[in-house]
Order: C-alpha cells, then structure tokens, then sequence
C-alpha cells in the first residue's frame, strides 16, 4: 500500500458499521485506501464502494472494497443518481497536511503529497489550506452527494477542527452549514477524542477530539 497520512482511526470503523445497520450500499467519495471496507468486520453486509482521486492509494488498497472509481467527487459520472443508502467519508481539513511545498530543510513533512510521492491532482482538496478555494470545492462536492445520494438516505462525516496561528479554525461548523445547504438534517454528532501529531508548529494546541456528523438527506 502506498502510505496515506490520514485514514480513519481504528475506533471509527465500529461506530460507522453500527450507523450503517440497514443500508445495502455505501459510497466513500474520498476514499482514500478504503479502509472503510473494514466495517464488514464488524457486520456491514452491505455493498462498499470508494471514489478516490489519486489512483494509487486506490490501486494499492488492502482492504475489501467492493468498487473502486478514481475522480473527482465533485462530478461523479459513473454514478446514478439517488443511488446510494448512505455516503461516509472523511474530507480533509485544511490544515497543514495540505503543504504543498517541498521541504528546504530535512524536517518531518506529514502531507497528503509528501505521503503520495508527487504533487496532487489540481482538483484534491488535500492541497488547499482552509479558505475560499476549500469552501468553493466542498460545495460542488455537497451538491454532488446530493444527487447521488437516496431520499431518506444517510450522510456521515469525519471532521475536525485545527489551530492556526493559535486560534481554532472552525471547520466542523462550517461542514455542518454547507451540508445543511443541500437538504441534510444533522440527527447526530458524536465527539471522540483522538491522539493528534505531537510534532510541528501547533503540536502543543491541539485540538483533542474529532467529530463524526451524521445526516439524515431529504431531497
Ligand atoms: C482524509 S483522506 C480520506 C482517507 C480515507 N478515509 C481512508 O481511511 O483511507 C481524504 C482523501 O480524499 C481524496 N480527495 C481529495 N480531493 C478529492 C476529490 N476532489 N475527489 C476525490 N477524492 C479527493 C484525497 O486524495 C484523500 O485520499
């Protein structure tokens, strides 16, 4: 597998399965390695189908996904529309995972393009800092998900906030405003605490928890 810096925490995979009792499919759009196919281990029967903009973290997945697409999410041709029972999926956070750069000293880079071992795609969001190009791509993303997704059908989301210049950037409440936006009514926010980096410029304000957000979609 070639490394990815941000998969899922372990405790996630049981908490997704247990949400997912009842849906016969469900779509990952940034599916990174597809370590959400392991919610089978914990009695998801269902179908796991990831969309995965970089197609070697999708060509060398070891986990048990059912379909793999590689492309952008915010235009998922090869999917119907109102086809899916839920989507789940952990988007980026624009912090600094999303340096872009390439490193003039030796120091420890955790980046989605230093992990992948070349520049990003121009329409991955795992290069874009939090600012206007973020939230203009989540939105197309959303509206995306919104045509794919079934009436009724379930919307969960892996988040988190970060500290920027010592302040806390708010990125779960704008995820919960953006997705509100397209007919998704959150039902439920489970806060989790989550050993975070202990190294680089923020390592000692961390935000401590992450939030899984879990919608209900009416179209
Ligand atoms: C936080 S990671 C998700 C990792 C995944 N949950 C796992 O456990 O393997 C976000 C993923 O979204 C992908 N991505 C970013 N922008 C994308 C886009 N526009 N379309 C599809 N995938 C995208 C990135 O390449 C990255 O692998």
């Amino acid at each position: 597998m070639i490394k990815h810096p941000a998969t899922y925490t372990n405790s996630f995979i049981p908490i997704f399965a247990e949400l997912l009792i009842g849906c016969d499919n469900v779509l990952d759009i940034f599916g990174g390695v597809g370590k959400l196919a392991l919610i089978k281990e914990y009695g998801f029967t269902g179908k796991v189908i990831c969309n995965e903009l970089e197609r070697e973290w999708a060509e060398t997945s070891p986990y048990n996904v059912d379909e793999w697409h590689i492309g952008d999410a915010a235009n998922m041709d090869w999917a119907e529309s109102n086809s899916f029972d839920a989507i789940c999926t952990s988007p980026t956070y624009g912090n600094r995972m999303a340096d872009h750069h390439n490193a003039k000293d030796g120091s420890k880079r955790v980046t989605y393009k230093h992990f992948l071992g070349r520049d990003l795609n121009e329409a991955n969001t795992g290069r874009m800092q939090w600012g206007d190009k973020y939230r203009e791509k989540h939105f197309e993303v959303y509206k995306e998900c919104s045509r794919v997704l079934k009436n009724g059908g379930l919307m969960i989301v892996n988040v988190s906030d970060h500290i920027r210049k010592g302040q806390v950037v708010n990125v779960v409440d704008w995820h919960k405003e953006a997705l509100t936006n397209f007919g998704m009514k959150l039902t439920e926010e489970i806060k989790i605490e989550t050993p975070r980096m202990g190294f680089g410029q923020n390592a000692k304000s961390r935000v401590q928890h992450e939030c899984i957000l879990v919608f209900k979609y009416y179209a």
